[in-house]
């Protein structure tokens, strides 16, 4: 359990996988996998401690360029999780959505988002809420919003009539961002809502990374002073 406030919304770009595989001499594959196991720790811990959005990084707009071998795996890592969570969901307490340009996924795995979708929706609000970002890039969503707009355009066109067009429609924007694997970058994640997000980032590599880390990530959080472009 951490002290201090608990950030309603954390963020987190799942990174170092490759390199976590490639330290122990597996292929990247397994650097997914265990990836993937820690994401499901992660988001216990988070629905433990009173989260209420965890919104986590996939799968990219960009990430197509990998070999397909890979591409392939991290799929059917997802396709996996998704069996599962409807399955166990409602013992599990979470709600599950994933965001992203979801349009062109097989048929057979946009059902089951669908599906994992319509039981979220039954969850009363309040209950913590993971969010999967596939096939997803900051720009892509702004564009997809925008022509969102000019197909149906609002009464009047603001940053809340705006927002409403985005994957993160009525999603709080996150209050905390953490990027394991060493790179300081953004890799077009959520790039309209981390207007005023803090960030942490940190060398440990994805799989290797705990719910001790993530107390130590919410540590920090708690003595930034957030002052929102007021004094
Ligand atoms: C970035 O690390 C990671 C990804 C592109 C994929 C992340 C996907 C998962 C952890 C699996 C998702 C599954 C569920 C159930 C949420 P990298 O491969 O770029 O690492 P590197 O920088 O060390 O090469």
């Amino acid at each position: 359990m951490t002290n201090g406030s608990v950030p309603c919304h954390i963020a987190v770009i799942m990174d170092g996988n490759g390199r976590w595989a490639k330290k122990r001499f597996l292929p990247r594959k397994a650097g997914h996998s265990a990836g993937s196991e820690v994401f499901r720790r992660i988001a216990c811990y988070c629905r433990d401690i009173g989260v209420q959005y965890l919104t986590v990084y996939a799968f990219s707009t960009e990430n197509w360029k990998r070999p397909q071998d890979e591409i392939d795996e991290i799929f059917s890592l997802l396709d996996k999780y998704l069996d599962e969570v409807q399955a166990t969901m409602l013992n599990d307490n979470v709600a599950v959505r994933f965001l992203g340009n979801l349009s062109h996924f097989p048929s057979g795995m946009q059902r089951k988002i669908d599906n994992v979708h319509k039981l979220s929706d039954g969850y009363p609000s309040g209950v913590c809420q993971v969010n999967i970002c596939v096939n997803y890039g900051g720009r892509d969503e702004i564009v997809r919003a925008a022509e969102s707009i000019l197909k149906n355009p609002p009464e009047i066109l603001d940053e809340n009539s705006f927002a409403q067009r985005l994957d993160t429609k009525g999603i709080p924007c996150p209050d905390l961002l953490i990027r394991p694997g060493g790179d300081f970058r953004i890799s077009n994640f959520l790039l309209w809502q981390i207007a005023y997000t803090e960030f942490y980032f940190t060398k440990i590599l994805w799989p290797d990374f705990s719910e001790k880390e993530l107390a130590k990530a919410i540590a920090e959080y708690n003595k930034r002073k957030r002052r929102f472009g007021g004094v």
